[in-house]
């Protein structure tokens, strides 16, 4: 039976992964009742189907319950298995206790994700204390990159380029694109002191002189840690960076704060939806779904 997919309501990306997939898109009433509390109804049949869920979960609050709303009213009517498709996977960050008393919220999150799917398939997912995502998510999980799509973006429209990472844990993904595009890298140091207030440290940019600096991060939420890069790029007396991203989170100001600040472009993937989405990652992010199905 062809599987099921599901998503939140005004979801973009829903129909693009369940024409690739193949799957049918399932009808679905989910909304708000007076009180906030959320509805779900799904009017697709169930019972034995494979059903996938496509759901970046920005804003994670508010998405991953409905989300698991969705999913337990899938299980309940019957549902063979149900996959997750979340582009962008939220609660990564937390990944230690920095200080006394704080929780682990990348583990607690994983768990109470881990006990209602069944497979798991998200895009770049930030990885940093985690080698990978099964430490903390028990299921079978796909982690798929971005960095094709990104260097086919590069390649074809920045001639000379020179990759740049703001901080460390970029490095993972600045040096597979500086691979890919055949082009050197540099990376910052940052440390952060606070949600919106980091600090970056420059590396010797000598190797990057007379090319277009390319500034690649997984997230943007503040926009701080690519606000701060810009400013050191422009003070080493490198040219206005293009600035790529996977993940689209641009809380309040951000977008515009990154363009105010000398950004020459900004341009992200499209796992989480935004206008400035470029970077096409279905393909990947199928490819990877269907060997779950
Ligand atoms: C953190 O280490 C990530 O890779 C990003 O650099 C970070 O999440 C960006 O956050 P913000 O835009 O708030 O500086």
């Amino acid at each position: 039976m062809t599987p099921l997919l599901l998503a939140l309501p005004g979801d973009l990306l829903a129909p693009r992964f369940a024409e690739a997939l193949p799957a049918e898109t399932g009808r679905l009433e989910l909304r708000s009742f007076p009180d906030g509390e959320t509805y779900v109804r799904i009017d697709s049949p169930v019972a034995g189907r494979e059903v996938v869920i496509v759901c970046s979960l920005h804003q994670p609050d508010t998405r991953a319950l409905r989300l698991l709303l969705l999913a337990a009213t899938a299980r309940d009517l019957g549902a063979a298995r149900i996959g997750l498709i979340a582009p962008y996977l939220a609660y990564l960050r937390q990944d230690t206790r920095f200080r006394d008393g704080e929780g682990i919220t990348s583990r607690y999150f994983a768990s109470i994700m881990a006990a209602t799917f069944d497979w798991l398939v998200t895009v770049d997912p930030h990885l940093h204390r985690y080698s990978n995502l099964g430490e903390i998510y028990p299921i079978p999980s796909a982690a798929v990159s971005a960095t094709k799509p990104i260097v086919e973006w590069i390649t074809a429209r920045v001639p000379a380029p020179a990759i740049v990472g703001p901080d460390g844990e970029s490095e993972q993904w600045v040096d597979e694109v500086a691979r890919g595009c055949g082009a050197p890298y540099a990376t910052f140091l940052k440390t952060r002191y606070g949600d919106r207030r980091v600090e970056l440290r420059a590396p010797d940019f000598s190797a990057l002189k007379g090319r277009t600096p390319v500034i690649v991060d997984d997230i943007i939420s503040t926009g701080g840690t690519l606000i701060a890069a810009i400013s050191g790029l422009k003070s080493a007396g490198l040219p206005a960076p293009i600035c790529i991203a996977v993940h689209a989170l641009f809380v309040g100001d951000a977008f515009d704060n990154l363009l105010a600040a000398g950004a020459a472009g900004v341009v992200t993937c499209n796992t989480v939806m935004h206008s400035s989405n470029a970077i096409d990652v279905v393909p990947v992010a199928v490819d990877a779904a269907r060997r779950f199905l």
